[in-house]
């Protein structure tokens, strides 16, 4: 086991490249069981959750060649098992992918039911609908979902809650269903977009993916040998930016969307922040003088619920009163009970944190709930009067590639040490 010790409260200066991004990688590689041959995806982040998804799938037949540390070949042409139910997919909710994927590419799937972060109930019931709604017939029994179909068949689907897992799912099994499929009420994050390109680049036929209504015309099959690069991660980025920010800094954040990061981009420049946006990078500098603000979390292009936490330490520095509306998961304020015990002045009132900004923070050791918590529990110790040690960083190993390197290229007194 490793902990994180960071001495706090040196200002971040410097540039740092951002890497692509997890969630778009999730569910780029379940996508590659949709063909039946051979595909290269550049810039994957290299972390825990990818290397997990990857031994996930070769346990169906995926063979991977790593051509470098963020470039992969994936061969989908022995792949002869439609059963993920290794120990493995509890691991990680990016999981359920492999349900759309399998049932795509076999008409068949039998999973483990996924597992993820605690962040509150995390119900699959809108991917069932959607299978359903396609032809699917599904069975949950002893920990598994089982699906099967005569043939899956397109459908209009209107999904009750904005989701970016059943988005996603639903669009993997209709590819290559009969007929034409709508989702509607579909979530618009740039990874669904990601991902629907490269479908696309396989030879699907998809269209409308980061509006709430996509279109997918199913094929008969997907041609090989397609060469996708993902996205950079928005959420890396943002982390990245309000670390900036909280330090007092002057970081130029390289490799990013500016389009990706506007709802962030908007609340730092109503903090006070100075933000300077170029074609693929933000520079992000900021003084002493922060404005409180109010947040609320929303799907995209609204404010990530995957960048509260992060924000939650930013504004701890703002001047006065600040809140955080957590609109997407009904539990995701665990982490501040660790913020406390380095004299966070915030309480929770449901699903709203309030948040006294002006008062300093001391170092203590804490622990990560979860990665994005993770994420947050660093920042906090990088603004913190004295010692901080992080725990359980495997979480944060899970989404952030090389998280200590590159805060550390940046100036941060942050090291990994076992413990
Ligand atoms: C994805 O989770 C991400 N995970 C999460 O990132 C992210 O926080 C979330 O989207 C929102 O952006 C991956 O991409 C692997 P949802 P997902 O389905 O798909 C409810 C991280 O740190 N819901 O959009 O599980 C659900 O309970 C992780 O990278 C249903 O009710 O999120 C939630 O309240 C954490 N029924 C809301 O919808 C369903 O069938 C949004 O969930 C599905 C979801």
């Amino acid at each position: 086991m490793d902990k994180l010790v960071i001495h706090g409260q040196r200002r971040l200066k410097g540039e740092v490249t951002i890497s692509g991004a997890k969630n778009a990688a999730l569910g780029v590689l379940p996508a590659a069981l949709l063909s039946c041959d051979i595909c290269t995806i550049e810039n994957v982040p290299d972390i825990l959750d990818i290397k997990i998804l990857k031994r996930i799938m070769e346990s169906l037949g995926t063979r991977f060649e790593d051509i470098d540390n963020n470039t992969i070949r994936i061969d989908t042409r022995n792949v002869n098992s439609y059963q993920a139910t290794t120990e493995d997919m509890h691991k990680l909710r990016g999981s359920y992918y492999l349900m759309g994927a399998l049932l795509g590419r076999f008409n068949k799937a039998v999973v483990t039911f996924p597992g993820g972060c605690n962040l509150g109930v995390r119900p699959i019931d809108q991917h069932i609908k959607g299978f359903e709604s396609l032809g699917a017939k599904v069975e949950i029994e002893h920990g598994l979902i089982k699906l099967s179909a005569e043939k899956l068949v397109g459908a209009s689907i209107y999904l009750d809650v904005v989701s970016v897992g059943a988005t996603i799912n639903i669009m993997l099994a209709a590819v290559r269903a009969e007929g034409v499929t709508t989702i509607e009420n579909a979530a618009r994050e740039p990874h669904i977009v990601d991902i629907a390109n490269f479908l696309n680049a396989m030879g699907a036929n998809i269209k409308g993916a980061g509006t709430d209504i996509i279109r997918i015309r199913g094929v008969k099959q997907l041609k090989c040998n397609v060469v996708h690069s993902i996205i950079p991660d928005q959420i890396e980025a943002g982390t990245f930016m309000i670390a900036a920010a909280a330090t007092q800094g002057d970081v130029l954040v390289k490799n990013v969307i500016p389009k990706h990061m506007e709802s962030l981009t908007a609340k730092l420049m109503e903090m006070n922040v100075n933000v300077e946006e170029f074609d693929d990078s933000i520079r992000i500098s900021a003084g002493d003088k922060l404005n409180n603000v109010n947040i609320k979390t929303l799907p995209y292009p609204g404010f990530p619920t995957d960048l509260q936490p992060p924000a939650a330490i930013l504004l701890l520095r703002a001047q006065g009163i600040s809140t955080i509306t957590e609109g997407i998961f009904e539990n995701r304020f665990q982490y501040i009970e660790e913020l406390r015990r380095m004299g966070a002045k915030i309480r929770v009132e449901g699903r709203i944190a309030v948040i006294e900004g002006g008062y300093p923070l001391t170092g203590a050791p804490i622990k990560a709930l979860d990665l994005r918590a993770g994420a947050a529990c660093v920042i906090a110790g990088l603004i913190a009067e004295g010692e901080t040690e992080v725990f359980n960083i495997h979480y944060i190993d899970r989404g952030y590639e090389r998280m200590v390197e590159k805060f550390q290229s940046l100036g941060a007194d942050i090291k990994r040490v076992s413990c």
